[in-house]
């Protein structure tokens, strides 16, 4: 395993959501003392909702570091965000409005308009940001990434064969359960990333953890993370592991 990938693996759900909090607040103290702000994308489903539970609690949810949190999406599904499919309506309910984070610092994905005009949308927000930072590359200090038992991450699928521009940070899909339309960052945003962070839960999750880190020469969504400059954590349960040893 090259040396800017790790792997942790804990003993159940709960401390799965500890060990991420806790991963989650070292990297945003760090960024905000090295760069005066901490810059994260987070991911849908429902994997990282006991992490975002946990840091809306003791001794988090009273940290200063929330000051300089900035809160992107890596995918969303074209949902109203009052749906429950909502990857921002989620977050919001665990974790956003707990949380001493100011409002204009929280950038969830246009959801109300037509999927490509979305991704369009997105990109812009995501340069006007990174150039407001003084940056023309979307370096995030934290990217949270979960995976499908398909091999699938953020909204990108095994079965979408398809080629965008490579310059895109964005695009819109259709696919995944819910079957719906999506917004997502590319890889060109998620492998340029700072640190990232698979977190992954359950026994059924074991096969496509075996594949993706014991086969080399698969073909899958989550196989093409591989961090230009950055560290990629897979932070595991025992049961998303039990296939490893
Ligand atoms: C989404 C997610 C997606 C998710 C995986 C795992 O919006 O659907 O971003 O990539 O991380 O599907 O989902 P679970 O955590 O629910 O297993």
């Amino acid at each position: 395993m090259s040396d800017n990938i790790q792997r942790i693996i804990v003993s159940n759900s709960n401390q799965l959501a500890e060990k991420g909090a806790e991963m989650f607040c070292e990297i945003a103290k760090k960024s905000i003392s090295d760069r005066g702000r901490f810059v994260v994308a987070v991911s849908g489903g429902s994997t990282p909702r006991a992490m975002h539970e946990r840091l809306s609690q003791d001794p988090y949810i009273s940290d200063a570091f929330w000051q300089n949190t900035h809160i992107f999406w890596v995918d969303e599904r074209m949902v109203d965000v009052d749906h429950p499919d909502s990857n921002f309506g989620t977050a919001r309910k665990d974790l956003l409005e707990k949380i001493p984070i100011p409002v204009n610092h929280i950038y969830p994905m246009p959801v109300m308009t037509h999927p490509e005009d979305g991704a369009e949308l997105y990109q812009t927000t995501l340069k006007t940001f990174f150039q407001g930072i003084g940056s023309d590359d979307p370096v995030f200090d934290l990217i949270l990434l979960g995976i499908g038992k398909d091999g699938h991450t953020a909204s990108l699928f095994p079965e979408q064969a398809f080629t965008y521009p490579d310059q895109s940070w964005v695009i819109s899909v259709k696919g995944g359960n819910p079957n719906v339309f999506r917004l997502t960052l590319t890889y060109l945003v998620l492998n340029s990333a700072r640190h990232t962070l698979f977190l992954v839960s359950g026994k059924d999750k074991a096969l496509i953890v075996q594949t993706l880190l014991e086969n080399s020469t698969i073909d899958l969504p989550a196989k093409n993370i591989k961090p230009l400059n950055g560290t990629l954590t897979w932070l595991l349960d025992q049961g998303a592991a039990s296939l490893l040893f």
